[in-house]
């Protein structure tokens, strides 16, 4: 056996169910185990999984503290499920510092990219240089990622746009995956923008004509482990139709359709991803009711990202309205450099507080739906016999302190475990 945690305070299993994620009207409730009488422990097998969960006099009555390769007395302490943060644009070079005091001088977001500036700033950045460098910025964000009690992450390309410059970005992701103790997700987001010089026709016609088959032979040849595609459908960007027929294009190869919809203008993005069986949908500052109704139908989960949000100083998204239609509502980062914000921590804690969400929703979201949001929504995000040992061990003896101590989860975390394995 790889792993003991014993003794802690509490365990946050999120639930006791075996679902692929949570319904959005149920997000209100997470299963918190305790135990008065020595505590509860979580054990994980020599294949990361977890083993067993309950009473540390239970799991003791299972094997001896020798049997494992590490044990770690959790007294006073709670263990919660990794987070997985569902949405991040980590492959970039530059910052946009001075675009952030534009904004807060009044610019809007769409100004400053209709002027130049925003992603194409980021990208002529970032086609300069070399995948070495591109490759130790992202293992330097992915690592703070993972301090910050994130295991699992989604990842998307879109600073490259050109074909060989996105596949060199979904290269150094590749990297990054296979190097790395934290689990990625790649997204291919090569709709990002539409590049200089192009129209937006053009721009759908060689994504679809040349990028999606290019990326098919990598992935037919194993070559390249890409998982989602993802457009910005968007004014100034791709409008419904170019959006839908990119995703089609990606489906057909086998990714699942994850896309940036309805967020500065209504697009009707949630209706054509709810009508292509999209996994999920960012954004939705701007999402419509009947694009609420059919997203519940088609059990496409909403992610939501606070942060970008707050930035932007976006009106929310209707939140509640979504979670009570039963749409599963997860949470993302948006980490990239116009919201450079790496801690799902964080997330949620603007999630509660501007968003209106409770702190059990919030968990939730960073953790069983955004699993969901990835495909991983029986494997991953709860903390469940034969569900993966990833986990974090906080030095609280209430759960909720992650959210509430706004910041402080460098101080708050002692442990994060990846696969049964402290990282
Ligand atoms: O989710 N909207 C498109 N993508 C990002 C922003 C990327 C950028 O501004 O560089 C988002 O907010
Ligand atoms: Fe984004």
């Amino acid at each position: 056996m790889r792993l003991l945690i014993h003794s802690a305070k509490q365990v946050v299993a999120i639930t006791d169910q075996d679902v692929t994620c949570l319904p959005g009207r149920s997000m209100n409730s997470v299963v918190v185990l305790e135990n008065t009488n020595g505590g509860v422990a979580v054990a994980v097998d020599d294949e990361g999984k977890i083993a067993a969960v309950g009473s540390t006099q239970y799991v003791r009555e299972l094997w001896k503290y020798d049997d494992f390769d590490e044990v770690i007395d959790a007294t006073g302490k709670c263990v919660l499920p990794g987070f997985v943060d569902a949405h991040t644009h980590p492959v970039w070079a530059g910052d946009r510092l001075d675009e952030f005091a534009m904004k807060l001088a009044g610019a809007s977001y769409l100004e400053i990219h209709n002027a130049g500036g925003g992603i194409f700033h980021t990208v002529d950045k970032t086609v300069r240089c070399s995948s070495e460098e591109l490759y130790q910025s992202l293992k330097d964000r992915l690592l703070k990622m993972l301090q910050a009690g994130t295991t699992t992450a989604e990842c998307k390309t879109g600073y490259g746009l050109e074909t060989d410059a996105e596949l060199r970005l979904l290269q150094v992701l590749q990297r990054a995956k296979q190097q790395l103790p934290i689990e990625i997700s790649i997204t291919y987001c090569g709709a990002h923008a539409i590049p200089k010089g192009k129209t937006p026709e053009e721009a759908t016609e060689i994504i679809v004509r040349d990028q999606i088959p290019q990326i098919q032979i990598l992935m037919n040849e194993k070559l390249l482990p890409v998982e989602n595609i993802d457009v910005f459908c968007e004014k100034g960007a791709f409008d419904t139709e170019q959006s839908r027929r990119i995703l089609q294009a990606g489906k057909e190869i086998g990714l699942r359709i994850n896309l940036h919809g309805d967020e500065l203008n209504p697009m009707q993005s949630a209706e054509m991803a709810a009508e292509l069986n999209a996994t999920a949908v960012s954004h939705l500052e701007k999402v419509s009711t009947k694009g609420i109704e059919v997203m519940a139908m088609s059990g496409t989960v909403a992610i939501l990202l606070p942060t970008t949000a707050y930035i932007m100083r976006l009106k929310p998204p209707p939140v509640r309205q979504l979670i009570e239609a039963g749409v599963s509502v997860a949470l993302g980062s948006d980490f990239n450099p116009n919201a450079h914000c790496l801690a799902m921590p964080t997330v949620m804690n603007l999630a509660c507080v501007t968003y209106g969400m409770n702190m059990p929703e919030a968990l939730v979201a960073a953790t069983l739906n955004a699993a969901a949001s990835l495909g991983r929504g029986r494997t991953h995000g709860a903390i469940q016999k034969g569900r993966v040992g990833d986990l974090v061990v906080i030095k609280a003896e209430k759960w909720e302190h992650i959210i509430y101590q706004l910041g402080c989860h460098h101080h708050l975390i002692e442990f994060v475990v990846k696969y049964g394995k402290i990282v």
